[in-house]
């Protein structure tokens, strides 16, 4: 991966094209493929139990379709297929995005006792009106059976990403249709939508966010994830968040390596904590912003009483709320003190805010150890698009890198590029050489900073031209205000710079251990020896196997 090209890549698009495709507004939604007729679907919720009904909810064009699922693991196994369901066009609220699409259910299934946890990958084809088939994917998840757990790690999919980052029928937690000109992000989000193209599958040229190009003097970072999304047709976040691109990397892998592995949603961790009890390691992977007070409760009693925390994943950023069942989820973000009703006489500290926020007093690092609000953006855009592709090592002498042959000031995963595009951060001094958390940085006790990449929260250089620049100062001053109370340019100094480690500590009888970085998968999906390595070191040990 070091003979990088020096030129973006170019997808046919012009540059009318691919500036909208960066800026612009454009998702998926009833209508769109004209002519041809489309064909969507989406069930009642986002995982069963073994013995549950599926409830599969479909509108299309066409009045028949057939379905196929298949268990997406390490290897694929296809449980059921049926043809000539009946299918009809059913009308979509404006606002499904908020509301859900409001669908009658179509078709009924049954979870058998004998598939195994896991995620299922269901796919609808149809005839479109021009012959040709159509097609469409979405994906459930099936519970563990609350048997068999000990010597199996517990995979939690990072659905609350999911839903904030779907980008299907017009609104999610970045922009969208939202408001009165119908130009605002949606400060709910409904499970009861398709998911975007490329949430659940993508074809592996699809690009990843951080950058994979050598770029010559003054470039001008561009966006190739969202240049390909535009021009093939894909959701405009498939790279930010979803089971294609994140979650799916992990469990895959892990299945391939022989380890025992089951899934869940966020939402199990959330409405049934108990679903923790029993497993020697819980695992959570990928692109994993969005997390309820109940989750990290479920985490926090679990790694207390003895369990074992793994987090291969970045931006521990926002607390949300679940709604109406868990149907739909709140979060009110960069408008939350002035918008979310927790700050009108209700629950301050449930506020949907960023972690860190003081009104919440439980920021990210008491349950991970690290803060999104100390890390967040490396190597796209304006924030370090050349930047350190792999962690450095600083403690080459931990159990985590046994038998990688790793040295001080080493590189972890920058073969695979493993470091970005959102990392988690702390507070750290340096002493000899080595980095340690700061008395103020709220770090749990024992915590050892193994490695430490450098992060940004602004986009900066003298020649980017504010319309070059994706989010400028936008998050830093946010995230100043939050910290701080206002968001001047004394309050943007002290969070401009950041960073993403790799930490490990005790807590009560457990032990976490925490890989802040997004792009961790990417070291599993392309081999990375040293990454792999270091992944199995984390799930032995947790497992007992060694
Ligand atoms: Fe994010």
């Amino acid at each position: 991966m070091h003979d990088t090209p020096s030129a973006f890549p170019d997808f046919g698009l012009t540059p009318e094209q691919r500036r909208f495709a960066v800026r612009g507004c454009y998702y998926e939604h009833p209508g769109m493929d004209g002519e041809r007729g489309e064909i969507w679907c989406y069930t009642d919720r986002l995982s069963y139990a073994p013995g549950e009904s599926v409830a599969l909810h479909v509108s299309s064009t066409a009045s028949s379709f057939g379905i196929e699922v298949t268990r997406d693991g390490g290897v694929e196994t296809q449980v059921l297929t049926r043809q000539n369901l009946a299918a009809r066009w059913q009308d979509t609220l404006d606002h499904c995005s908020v509301e859900g699409c409001g669908w009658q259910a179509s078709f009924e299934f049954r979870v058998e006792e004998s598939w195994p946890s896991g995620a299922y990958r269901i796919t609808l084809t149809a005839e479109g009106r021009d012959g040709d088939p159509i097609r469409c994917h979405h994906l459930f998840i099936v519970r563990p059976l609350p048997t068999r757990k000990q010597r199996r790690i517990l995979q939690v999919a990072a659905t609350g990403t999911w839903l904030a980052y779907n980008t299907w029928g017009g609104s999610n937690a970045y922009d969208g249709i939202t408001g009165p000109n119908r130009n605002e992000y949606a400060r709910m989000v409904s499970t009861q939508r398709p998911w975007g193209r490329g949430f659940v599958v993508l074809p592996p040229d699809a690009p990843r966010v951080p950058l994979e190009v050598s770029m010559p003097p003054k470039t001008v970072p561009r966006y190739p994830h969202m240049e390909w999304a535009f021009a093939t047709g894909h959701s405009k976040k498939y790279a930010s968040a979803g089971w294609a691109s994140y979650d799916s990397h992990f469990f895959r892998w892990a299945e391939r390596a022989g380890y025992a592995i089951d899934l869940a949603s966020q939402h199990d961790l959330h409405f049934t904590p108990e679903i923790l009890d029993g497993y020697d390691c819980v695992v959570f992977v990928g692109h994993d912003e969005y997390w309820t007070w109940e989750m990290r409760d479920a985490v926090d009693a679990y790694v207390e009483l003895g369990g074992h925390a793994a987090r291969f994943a970045g931006n521990f950023m926002w607390q949300t709320r679940l709604e109406d069942e868990g149907r739909r989820q709140v979060c009110y973000k960069y408008r939350a003190r002035a918008e979310d009703p927790a700050y009108r006489g209700g629950d301050a500290t449930r506020a949907t805010n960023s972690w860190e926020a003081p009104e919440i007093g439980r920021p990210g690092a008491l349950t991970f150890g690290l803060n999104s609000t100390k890390g967040v953006y490396a190597g796209w855009g304006g924030c370090a698009p050349r930047g350190m592709r792999g962690f450095p090592v600083y403690r080459p002498e931990h159990w985590a890198f046994a038998g990688t042959g790793l040295f001080y000031g080493d590189l972890l995963g920058a073969d695979s590029h493993v470091y970005g595009y959102e990392v988690d951060g702390l507070d750290y001094e340096i002493r000899n050489g080595r980095p340690y958390p700061t008395a103020a940085s709220g770090a749990p006790a024992g915590l050892e900073i193994l490695a430490m990449g450098m992060a940004s929260q602004v986009e900066e250089a003298d020649f980017l031209r504010p319309e070059d620049q994706f989010f400028g100062d936008e998050d830093g001053r946010f995230i100043a205000e939050t910290l701080y109370g206002d968001a001047s340019d004394e309050n943007l100094e002290k969070v401009r710079y950041s960073n993403g480690m790799i930490v490990n500590f005790p807590n009560g009888k457990g032990e976490v251990f925490h890989a802040g970085s997004c792009e961790w998968v990417a070291g599993l999906l392309r081999r990375d020896a040293m990454v792999e390595r270091v992944t199995a070191n984390v799930l032995d040990r947790y497992l007992g196997r060694k």
